[in-house]
């Protein structure tokens, strides 16, 4: 079943049935104001942290996803009453045609009913904390039409848990007030005029308003039939305490065939409101503002553009990959319809590797995040799992709370820094590799030399940031000289503690190899030979006690009781993910074992919605191995299509040169192969999810958790880089693909460095994997390409056999 489709041409995807299973969200905002807005128009607005600085309000785990950013019409003549969205009024489908179309940070909203056709954009604008709804109501009827406008928020009280506890001080802590057509809310203890301090206003006079929210609603109503649009006109509420709300009326008469516009906008600051209301009046404003989101994202999305035989990779990686990996890098993972934002700040594992995905489209916000992770890295080499960047930003630490009423302070060190219990024996490592992506793509090379803190103290050039996150892996490491599992490794719920995990060994490995690539682009020979050697033992130990000769693949890990995990004796857990994809990812091991680990994969673990974490999953609980065995089965990290890994899939077989494999492996899991499934899948297409419910569940294939997940940035990573094989090294720009046999080839445009390359590669034997020869501009090349000239516009060739 299908409720909607992919516009390319727009880069939008357009629901077509509001009635879709589940909240179908989009993210709009490029810089610190934040809205998850769901195709119902249901929804939350947040400044900079969707703890602290909520702007509206959001119950969240309802059927409903509300309350929303609504905008309510009447008919005046006959009060009959509707809402652009969908939701909350929600009139029969019979009657009432609705599209919604998500795009790049905006969403569009439209309705039409018994004559009326209505729009509503809702973007933020570059430059403003501010979201503007960009309002058009026409008349498609041939009589002249008096229709009322309302809109609707909910104000929050600014923090989380103001909004959903304590409600004997939050109810008494806030005030609206209004004047010239903005309604402002404001926290009693507020101290600044900004956080803490929003508004909504309208470009056109009101004809009525309402601050309090109950007055807006009326008793024993909800936001599906408020007294307010029932009557067609607002109370005049402006006063403190209770619960607020923004709503600005006005009745418009309007002739057969004419449509007005009007812009409500939703912000912070004190007189920002009759700032951007002022502003905004002048249409030709809005229309600027809007043009520039759009160039905001066609700016990104020309960064690595493909044209393959495959439309959904071409539609995913050319759009909506890209979008929801920069929606993980610039609002973390802590905001969404399942995270609903009780958590300020970075997982240190999932932030290093979402950062990976995204030097080319947004170095600034990459190096930014790189800062961040180097700062709440400590002096032992491990990474803080979770914790705020501001605790450690010079400019911000330290902020006394009365400053600010969002402001929250420093937590002592204790607090911070745990230690060697809490510590995850992965996240330090991702650092590695991710901090070399971003200098190959700006060649930024100071970076390295930069000096950055530590979180307990102390400092170091980023350079010797990385061999200490390298050397607390060699140093903890269990008694067959496997890295140690810690809390947990990439996998949360495996907690193996003083035992072993092979992920960690593999990922090691890489982060090694990826440094000595490094050290010899910097020509630190002593770092060469010690890292050379280091890497040699880890992968001495790999193949020594991590291959399982019975069933020919890797296993998961050593229990601290010496207790192997992921072996062909198991009827539980048999078969990983993890480990052998990061066995052939990593480099470490031969091409016939990592052959033979993948058949294992792909026997064991395919499915037709993607590969599964592990399999059998898990029913019997045993504390050595961790939380994920008292996980229900098929569900998230036991036993489900766990969506994160399935990339690695497609770089391991990208690294064997088994293209047909890859391919298969990406189709299974990309969701724009599921737009007319629907029913099964539940959640958008346009979106990777956390995970897929696996073969040991009831509910077998539908899709949870969209959005916030580490899957887009790997998703992007393995296609691009591995599967079309356009990547950079510290030589340059490198075109090794591994493509299914049926392509002829496919088309890439990548700029780099001010540099546009227009690469061409052709595939006249139908090979997976090899090159004949690559060309420049005509001139042959051998291996790396070197940077262009900024500006020049350069033509690669590349054949394969
Ligand atoms: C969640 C966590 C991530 C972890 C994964 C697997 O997505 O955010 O850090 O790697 O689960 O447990």
């Amino acid at each position: 079943m299908k409720y909607g489709y992919f516009d390319n041409d727009n880069r939008e995807y357009v629901i077509t049935r509001p009635d879709v299973p589940a909240p179908w969200t989009n993210y709009l905002g490029t810089e610190k104001f934040c809205t998850v807005i769901s195709h119902n128009a249901g929804g939350y607005s947040f400044y900079n942290s969707p703890e602290y600085n909520r702007v509206t309000k959001f119950r969240p785990n309802a059927s409903f996803d509300r309350p929303g950013h609504y905008v309510y019409l009447r008919d005046d003549e006959t009060g009959d009453y509707w809402s652009i969205s969908w939701q909350p009024v929600a009139k029969s489908l019979d009657e009432a045609s609705y599209e919604i179309r998500h795009g790049l940070s905006y969403s569009k909203f439209k309705c039409e009913y018994n004559g009326i056709t209505a729009s509503k954009t809702l973007f933020v604008p570059k430059g403003e904390d501010a979201e503007v709804w960009d309002v058009v109501i026409k008349n498609d009827s041939d009589k002249p039409r008096t229709i009322s406008a309302f809109s609707f928020v909910e104000f929050s009280f600014s923090h989380i848990e103001s909004d959903n506890q304590n409600h004997q001080m939050s109810l008494y802590s806030a005030g609206t007030s209004y004047e010239d057509g903005v309604i402002e809310c404001d926290l009693y203890y507020n101290t600044n005029e900004f956080e803490g301090f929003y508004y909504l206003a309208s470009t056109f006079d009101p004809d009525s308003y309402d601050g309090q929210r109950d007055s807006f609603l009326g008793l024993y109503r909800d936001e599906s039939n408020p007294i307010a649009v029932e009557q067609g006109k607002c109370s005049n509420t402006a006063q403190t305490c209770y619960n607020h709300c923004g709503s600005l009326h006005k009745q418009f008469v309007i002739q057969p065939g004419e449509e007005v516009r009007f812009v409500y906008i939703l912000g912070l600051g004190k007189g920002n409101g009759a700032k951007l209301r002022a502003k905004y009046q002048n249409l030709e404003n809005v229309d600027a503002a809007f043009a520039g989101i759009k160039a905001h994202w066609d700016e990104r999305c020309a960064k690595f553009q493909v044209k393959s035989p495959n439309e959904g990779l071409d539609t995913m990686l050319n759009t909506w990959t890209l979008y929801q990996a920069e929606t993980c890098v610039v609002w973390s993972r802590f905001a969404s319809f399942i995270e609903v934002g009780g958590r300020t700040g970075l997982g240190y594992r999932d932030t290093a590797q979402d950062a990976m995905a995204v030097p080319h489209s947004n170095p600034e916000m990459t190096k930014k995040r790189l800062i961040d992770l180097l700062r709440g890295q400590v002096k032992a080499g491990y990474g803080l799992h979770l914790f705020d960047p501001d605790w450690f930003d010079p400019e911000k630490a330290n902020i006394e709370p009365s400053k600010s009423p969002t402001v929250v302070p420093t937590p002592s060190d204790e607090d911070k820094i745990h230690g060697i219990e809490d510590t995850c024996s992965d996240d330090h490592l991702w650092l590695v590799p991710t901090i070399c992506r971003y200098v190959m793509e700006t060649g930024e090379t100071d970076f390295f030399n930069e000096i950055i803190p530590f979180a307990d103290g102390g400092e170091a050039t980023v350079y010797d940031h990385m061999k200490a996150a390298l050397d607390f892996t060699a140093e903890h490491v269990g008694r067959t000289g496997i890295a140690k599992g810690l809390r947990a490794d990439w996998n949360d719920c495996l907690n193996l503690g003083g035992g072993e995990s092979s992920m960690v060994a593999f990922l090691h490995y890489w982060a090694i190899t990826e440094f000595i690539d490094l050290a010899k682009f910097l020509g630190k020979d002593e770092d060469i030979a010690r890292y050379a050697d280091m890497a040699g033992g880890v992968q001495n130990a790999c193949e020594k006690h991590l291959w399982d000769e019975d069933g020919g693949w890797y296993i998961r890990g050593i229990t601290k009781h010496g207790d192997k995990v992921g072996t062909n004796e198991q009827t539980e857990g048999k078969v990983h993910l993890e480990s052998n994809t990061w066995a052939v990812v990593s480099g470490a091991v031969t091409q016939e074992r990592g052959e033979k680990a993948m058949n294992a994969v792909d026997e064991y673990l395919y499915s037709d919605y993607g590969l599964h974490l592990n399999a059998p999953s898990f029913a019997t609980p045993n504390d050595d191995i961790g939380f994920v065995t008292r996980v229900y089965q098929g569900v998230k990290e036991n036993g489900a299509i766990f969506s994160h890994p399935n990339p690695w899939a497609w770089v391991a077989e990208a690294k064997l040169g088994r293209g047909d494999q890859a391919m298969k492996f990406y189709d299974a899991l990309n969701p724009y192969n599921q737009n007319d499934m629907i029913e099964k899948r539940i959640t958008e297409p346009y979106s990777y999810v956390q995970f897929i419910m696996g073969r040991d569940h009831q509910d077998h294939g539908r899709a949870n958790h969209p959005w916030l997940t580490g899957t887009s940035g790997w998703a992007y990573i393995a296609a691009t880089n591995f599967i079309l094989g356009v990547r950079l090294s510290f030589d340059g720009l490198i075109i090794d693909p591994c493509i299914p046999t049926d392509w002829p080839g496919f088309d890439v445009t990548r700029q780099w460095r001010g540099a546009t390359y227009n690469i061409n590669v052709v595939n006249p034997n139908h090979v997976s994997k090899g090159i004949t020869s690559i060309t420049l501009n005509g001139e042959t090349v051998d291996g790396a390409i070197a940077p262009q000239a900024e500006g020049t516009i350069n033509t690669v060739t590349v054949v394969m056999g």
